[in-house]
């Protein structure tokens, strides 16, 4: 019979701790662990086990776990792999609810077998496995420090989910010095079982975090990640670390959508949906949790920037653009508050400049003044060191004006540039954690990250769009398609899915004569394209299979008997089942709506600008399916090539609700047909608003196919 899942809660907040493997030998991992719980205040109980018994600091060791007796929350494992696997099944069958299972030797050596069966045993008893092949946690709440990591952990409000162990305990040492409190620290390693999204449930409600920071290498249940993360960024900001940027983890597909959905893309653009902030390096995502964990969300978006370096208010000015943050151009409004505050050869305009005259008593008057002024919801405060600032004043002058900001709810970000004097007063900042950065871009980049986060979090929750499509017609497709032994489908069956799927397309008929492909050209109307419909013959062009801009019936004809004897000569025994003759589809902004299933995330849906260049282009952005209308115009805004749909010199708008329309639908066939690995548009063809966007290709791979190829 399964257990109920154990509240998370005991992770986090466990009564009793037992160490399996704690060593009286003090160079040991399981020693370490033993002393950085009881050094760190840990104040449940804490059992030490190891056969040999006797007494590690100060505690008693239990022989075994069972001889400890009474209930357990957290288990700790620290033996090697071969009795890692009895100890853990062990516990398990005591009724312990978490288990840290800190010994490496499993999947990631290609032991996956033992790991999969150590992670079955104990969920279905009703044990959680955090790892195996990790270096423990932290958790503030509990002042639990149960790993080998440096101890000496500083609380605070930002919590750490890693899957790379060196990165995870280099990260303790960084956060120390770097003075960034913790709230709660995980290693996650092999995630057999507790995933980044079982930690974050407990995380988002947790008082005692402000900021979570992910680092990832990879991703499990994307599904679920999404769905939890979705939540968690509406209550606090999450940023996440990445690596494997590389192609290396695209799938070599027959479709653009596989190739272009490098899983580096997927993932970049999902935790945008998600409203997740992705940092680049480990300093990026240090920078932003120093200041998110310690600034207060704006009211609005009309930011300030004050320096007295004209510049590096250039700089911050160009910043802002970068990272999307909203400089305040109400210059009568500015001239109004920062007039009595700046010299009369300075700027009230914004950035404004205090020219390098200025001194503390100077940043701080114009602090002050957009500080105490509603019109300005955030400034910028860059300090470039001069002979007559009075730089013993620097530190004084940034922390004063910090508390008054804190206090008013109004976020503030400083910068401070030169020698010695300004690194001095940053580590003084440091100390008592008021965030201060150098570098002008990083400084822009914290407050648009805020602003990132701010507006996901204030915004209406995208909700779920979908349109009404003929699942049963698609699905009888299908499995025509699977009878034959069909990893594909030919192009009529694709141009059937998306008729099904209610996605406009040039008419089209299919001719098993000359007489009905004559017939066919009279009532589509000239000019017309055919094609010949046959399994056998996947590269229709390369054989002469396909005539193109055919202007009346005597070129219907000509083309025809073309066609025939191109396809009988060039592949003998081909089966032939017609030949389509379809509407010649008018030029248009070729784009591409791909959907497809990620190996990580499930279905997805990538957008762009179309045609044969487009794996060149790489115009494209994707999502994770269901999403809104709105997301999909967010999709829409993305791409470079937006611009050409709104219409560019002269050129009308182009139908975006009929595009819109399209993504919709084709993301609601990849939500609802688990038989269809990949369906991809390419081009779809839009035109003028009012006249529709047209798919003028089709692509569909089935699911569970190795490698099949397409009707192209
Ligand atoms: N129950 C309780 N105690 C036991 C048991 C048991 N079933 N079996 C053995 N022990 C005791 C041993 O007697 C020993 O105690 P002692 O030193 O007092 O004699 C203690 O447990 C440890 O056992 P050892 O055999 O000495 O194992 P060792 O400490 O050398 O290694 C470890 C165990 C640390 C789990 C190791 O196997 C391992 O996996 N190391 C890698 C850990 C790691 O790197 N994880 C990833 C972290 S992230 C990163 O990459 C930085």
């Amino acid at each position: 019979m399964l257990h109920d899942r154990p509240d998370i809660r005991y992770l986090f907040e466990p009564r009793s701790v037992a160490v399996i493997g704690a060593s009286h030998n003090e160079d040991k991992i399981g020693y370490k662990i033993l002393e950085n719980i009881v050094s760190g205040g840990y104040e449940g109980r804490i059992i030490p086990v190891n056969p040999k018994g006797g007494e590690i600091l100060g505690l008693p060791v239990s022989r075994t776990l069972e001889d400890a007796g009474g209930e357990i929350d957290l288990v700790v494992t620290s033996v090697p792999a071969k009795y890692a696997v009895d100890a853990v099944k062990g516990a398990a069958d005591l009724g312990a609810k978490f288990n840290l299972v800190i010994t490496s030797g499993f999947s990631e050596v290609g032991n996956i077998e033992e790991e999969r069966e150590l992670t079955r045993y104990s969920v279905e008893r009703g044990m959680r496995i955090i790892g195996p092949n990790i270096f423990g946690m932290y958790s503030a709440s509990s002042k639990l420090d149960a790993n080998f990591g440096p101890g000496g952990i500083c609380a605070g409000s930002v919590a750490i989910i890693t899957q790379s162990g060196a990165l995870g305990l280099a990260m303790i040492g960084k956060t120390a010095v770097e003075n960034v409190g913790i709230s709660a620290m995980v290693s996650v390693g092999n995630k057999a079982d507790i995933e980044e999204a079982d930690l974050l449930e407990y995380l988002m409600a947790d008082e005692l975090t402000r900021v979570v920071l992910m680092y990832i290498e990879g991703v499990g249940d994307g599904d679920r990640l999404v769905d939890v993360l979705e939540k968690a960024t509406r209550r606090k900001p999450v940023v996440v670390i990445k690596s494997g940027r590389s192609k290396r983890g695209a799938v070599a597909a027959a479709s653009h959508t596989g190739s272009l959905a490098g899983s580096d893309e997927v993932f970049d653009a999902i935790m945008r949906q998600c409203g997740v902030l992705r940092a680049e390096s480990v300093q990026e995502a240090f920078n932003l949790c120093k200041f998110l964990s310690t600034t207060s969300m704006p009211a609005g978006e009309n930011v300030v920037i004050v320096t007295n370096g004209g510049g590096i208010g250039v700089l911050a000015t160009d910043a802002c653009e970068k990272y999307d943050v909203t400089l305040y151009d109400d210059n009568e409004t500015m001239k109004n508050i920062f007039d009595p505050v700046t010299p009369a050869f300075g700027s009230t305009k914004n950035p404004i400049d205090l020219t390098g005259g200025a001194t503390s008593a100077d940043f701080t008057g114009a602090l002050d003044a957009a500080l105490e002024h509603e019109e300005i919801d955030a400034v910028i405060s860059l300090y470039c060191e001069t002979a007559v600032f009075d730089a013993d004043n620097l530190s004084t002058m940034i922390e004063e004006t910090s508390v008054k900001y804190k206090a008013a709810g109004k976020p503030i970000v400083f910068s401070v540039f030169g020698g010695s004097t300004t690194e001095e007063a940053q580590a003084m900042l440091s100390r008592k954690r008021v965030p201060v950065f150098g570098d002008v871009y990083e400084t822009v980049a914290c407050l648009g990250g805020l602003y990132s986060h701010w507006r996901h979090a204030t915004g209406e929750p995208a909700g779920i769009d979908e349109e009404e499509i003929d699942q049963t017609a698609i699905e009888e497709i299908l499995a025509g398609a699977r009878e034959d032994g069909r990893s594909f489908l030919l192009a009529h069956e694709g141009e059937e899915v998306l008729r099904a799927a209610g996605i406009l397309m040039p008419e089209t008929r299919i001719a098993r004569s000359l007489d009905e492909a004559v017939a066919a050209g009279e009532e589509i109307g000239f000019p017309v394209v055919m094609k010949v419909v046959s399994r056998d013959i996947l590269h229709k062009s390369d054989v002469g299979g396909v005539a193109l801009d055919l202007e009346n019936r005597d070129e219907v004809i000509d083309a025809y008997q073309a066609i025939m004897s191109n396809c009988r000569s060039r592949v003998p025994g081909a089966r032939i089942d017609g030949i389509q003759v379809s509407e010649m589809a008018a030029s248009g902004v070729e784009l591409i709506v791909g959907a497809r299933r990620d190996p990580a995330f499930g279905p997805t849906i990538m957008f762009g600008m179309g045609g044969i260049y487009v794996e060149v282009l790489k115009d494209v952005t994707f999502r994770a399916v269901p999403f809104s209308r709105s997301e999909a115009i967010e999709m829409m805004k993305e791409i470079r090539a937006y611009p050409l749909l709104l219409g560019v010199r002269g050129e009308e708008r182009k139908d975006i609700e009929s595009v819109l329309d399209t993504i919709i639908r084709l993301g609601t066939v990849i939500q609802r047909c688990d038989g269809i690995s990949d369906i991809e548009v390419n081009p779809l063809r839009a035109y003028e608003q009012g006249l529709g966007a047209k798919a003028v290709d089709v692509r569909v791979l089935l699911s569970e196919t190795s490698g099949g190829g397409t009707d192209a």
